[in-house]
């Protein structure tokens, strides 16, 4: 099987482990590197959480670190869904791997450079590595296949009615990904949001006596107490949604649009922009916007990693 070479950008919280535990069970994923972004919790802690979710799932595989803040705007956390630590408190084992010390955007450029055009980033969190990266390297918009990144919404927003945390986390960072005319996967709200774990469907998880079940389990209790008072359905599995796009996209189904990004507005900023329902396009097209997914194949397939464990 000719494996695909891929690269995980994440400020890994509870939903980006259950996409990296996914990756690890995925064989036609081949995964380079790892690289930590500020997000879902302070840099320290989402570089900790990727060494330590590797290490929970074995996988031997440099975890670098990237940005501590966005580029203009202040950093924002999500301690109500991940907990202070990103990963809903849990204590996880330490990694015993070396801590890497080449910067993020070092590192993704020679891993670009090596992969000779076949990498595809998967990007999970601001995008912050990402835009620092594309700007200190010019050439790496021509090295790199395709970006599947999880952010966005053409149509709501969940830190505002307009914007997803992701997006609104850097606006100028995603601004220059959707800018730079690599080839984006959009997985926004627009899909996340059904792509989501029942209560009783995390419950059952967690009643497999496995450390990746039991981790996820427990790490998500958080997330899933605050999607309870906010009526959400479930868990949503957003990042999880990029990677499967990419390992089995006959699970979902979107449309190709432009897509750019509100960078100055006070009731718009962070918001993704698309010109999929609008009679006035876009000069430059080249998004795709994931909008579908059948719930029960995705969640199967979800269930079915974790317990592979
Ligand atoms: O809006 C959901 C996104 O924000 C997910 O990537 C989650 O991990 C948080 O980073
Ligand atoms: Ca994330």
């Amino acid at each position: 099987m000719n494996k695909i070479p891929i690269w995980f950008d994440t400020d890994l919280g509870v939903d980006d482990a259950v996409a990296l535990l996914s990756i690890g069970k995925l064989p036609q994923l081949e995964l380079l590197g790892i690289s930590a972004v500020a997000g879902n919790a302070e840099l320290h802690h989402t570089f900790e959480n990727a060494r330590n979710v590797c290490r929970l799932a074995g996988l031997n595989v440099p975890v670098y670190p990237g940005a501590e803040y966005p580029l203009f705007v202040p950093l924002r956390t999500a301690p109500l869904v991940h907990g202070e630590n990103g990963v809903g408190e849990v204590e996880l084992s330490p990694s015993e791997a070396p801590r890497e010390t080449t910067l993020a955007w070092d590192a993704l450029y020679k891993a670009a450079k090596a992969a000779r055009g076949e990498l595809q980033v998967i990007a999970v969190g601001p995008l912050t590595n990402l835009a620092t990266a594309l700007g200190k390297y010019p050439d790496l918009k021509t090295l790199l296949k395709r970006i599947l990144l999880m952010g966005g919404a053409a149509q709501g927003g969940n830190v505002t009615p307009a914007a997803e945390f992701n997006i609104y986390g850097d606006p100028h960072a995603a601004q220059m990904v959707f800018k730079s005319g690599v080839p984006v996967v959009m997985c926004g709200l627009d899909v996340t949001l059904k792509a989501y774990l029942t209560p009783e469907e995390v419950d059952e998880i967690g009643s497999h006596d496995t450390p990746v079940c039991r981790f996820v389990h427990q790490s998500n209790q958080l997330a899933l107490a605050f999607n309870e008072r906010i009526s959400a359905p479930g868990l949503c599995c957003h990042d999880t949604c990029p990677v499967l796009f990419l390992a089995c996209p006959e699970l979902f189904s979107g449309e190709e649009a432009g897509v750019y990004v509100e960078t100055r507005g006070e009731v718009t900023l962070g918001k993704t922009v698309t010109d999929l329902w609008s009679d006035k396009q876009f000069a430059d097209r080249h998004v795709f916007v994931v909008l579908n997914v059948d719930r029960e194949k995705f969640i199967a397939k979800v269930r079915e990693l974790l317990l592979s464990y």
